[in-house]
């Protein structure tokens, strides 16, 4: 098969190595790639905002499967343009991704179908988001109701930053995102990422993970992408697992399909797991990046089939024959100084020739190749991830592979698997 992946960051290399690994794979092209992926995979010279040139490469080339790795094209149709088109692809239509596009159309979706999730009123205009501040309780939380690149949530403590909040969505801060704003309940609990890999009406559990979205140690200062992850996510039993199933996923998948939008692709809940139990923080529409990192590697060699399957709405034929490797899994990202705020680009890399077996992945993020050197080309540069039996032996081999690697100019957090690891090694 041949296979175009759409994306330049870790997970998208995620995504290759979890190809290359598949037997059925005859090529893999990517657009635009970063240097490690484009070391598994041909550089398309198209922009994956430009549908029409996506499709028409798709049929030049033969193209079986696209995968498109972030939200933004999903969100902009790119999957309806392609399977128009007669292209298969792994992601959601415009529709389906809805449920990461629209924080206030999950809200309803989880009402609709009494889904767990926090209490919350909608409102587009800033009087009534401003009335219906006396209806909850402090801290809350503000919304922007569309894409906001990670930032349109925030967490008010007093009364004063909720309205500052619900100021800034309609003063444009958010763009159109901002135009509704969602005001939520605040949730206490553990937080944990789990995802699914869906076809329309079966879906397949890949599994659960956490992540560390603060840049500092102690998950302290500014938010980031995500500075490391690992799964499966300790916390979350196999009862809970089964009544995040019930109770989340699968009334979701159900009600997609009902509406008329089935979702296929990759579904990510943000849950987070209360005194109450298991309830429904946000929806992503893609593979979390850096939770790809470790989801991944575990899929072995029937990634491409797998995958394939879900596209075509035929999980349920292939779904018992592949079995998912079930050690643990740690990623590290390394980052450039200076990010999550203003960072320069261009420093130099110098990773280890084989990091250690089956063990160890260096996946790239923002990297350049410039003639024979590896370049740091964004704020998150690589992610290195480790496997182990134990989640302790995972971040062991992480942190060796790390410590192998020579970036003066990149940094790292020392702590990554803190919450599932107390400090006490023995
Ligand atoms: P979201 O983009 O909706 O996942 O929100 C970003 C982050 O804000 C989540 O990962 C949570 O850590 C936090 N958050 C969102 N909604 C709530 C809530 N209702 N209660 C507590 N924390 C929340
Ligand atoms: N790591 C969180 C995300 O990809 O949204």
């Amino acid at each position: 098969m041949k296979v175009l992946i759409i994306g330049s960051g870790g997970r998208e290399h995620a995504f290759a190595h979890a190809l290359r690994q598949s037997p059925s794979l005859t090529e893999l092209y990517a657009a635009p790639g970063n240097a490690g992926i484009l070391e598994q995979a041909r550089a398309a010279a198209i922009d994956p905002a430009d549908h029409d040139a996506v499709a028409a490469f798709c049929a030049r080339v033969g193209i079986d499967l696209v995968i498109v790795g972030p939200e933004a094209p999903l969100v902009a149709g790119l999957a309806d343009d392609l399977r128009a088109a007669g292209v298969d692809v792994l992601g959601p239509s415009g529709a389906a991704a809805e449920l990461e596009g629209s924080k206030a159309f999950v809200k309803q979706l989880a009402f609709d179908n009494d889904i767990p999730t926090a209490a919350s009123e909608t409102h587009s205009t800033a009087h009534a988001a401003l009335n219906a501040l006396d209806r909850f309780e402090l801290p809350l939380v503000v919304k922007a109701d569309g894409l906001a690149a990670g930032k349109g949530v925030i967490i008010a403590q007093s009364r004063a930053e909720a309205e500052a909040a619900i100021h800034a969505c309609f003063d444009g801060v958010f763009g159109d995102a901002g135009s509704r704003v969602v005001i939520e309940a605040f949730l206490t609990g553990e937080e944990i990422s789990c995802f699914a890999l869906c076809d329309g009406t079966e879906y397949r559990w890949l599994g659960s993970a956490q992540d560390h979205k603060r840049v500092g140690e102690g998950d302290t200062g500014p938010n980031t992408g995500g500075m490391g992850a690992y799964t499966p996510a300790p916390c979350l039993t196999p009862a809970l697992e089964a009544e995040v199933r019930r109770s989340i996923i699968e009334p979701t998948l159900h009600a997609m399909a009902q509406a008329g939008t089935p979702f296929q692709g990759i579904l990510f809940a943000g849950i987070m797991l209360t005194a109450t139990g298991p309830q429904l923080l946000e929806y992503n529409v893609r593979f979390g990046d850096p939770e790809a990192q470790v989801i991944l590697p575990r899929l072995g060699e029937g990634a491409l089939d797998l995958f394939h399957a879900a596209a075509t709405g035929r999980l349920a034929e292939v779904d018992a024959s592949i079995r998912m490797d079930d050690r643990h899994a740690l990623t590290v990202v390394m980052a450039t100084e200076g990010y999550p705020g203003s960072y320069a680009k261009g420093s130099a890399l110098r990773l280890p020739e084989d990091p250690s077996g089956d063990h160890v992945i260096i996946f790239h993020a923002g990297t350049k190749r410039e003639g024979q050197d590896l370049l740091a080309h964004g704020g998150r540069v690589l992610s290195v991830t480790g496997m182990g039996d134990s989640l302790r032996e995972a971040q062991a081999r992480a942190y060796a592979a790390v410590n192998s690697i020579h970036w003066p100019e990149g940094f790292f957090r020392r702590d990554i698997g803190w919450r599932a690891l107390p400090a006490d090694p023995d």
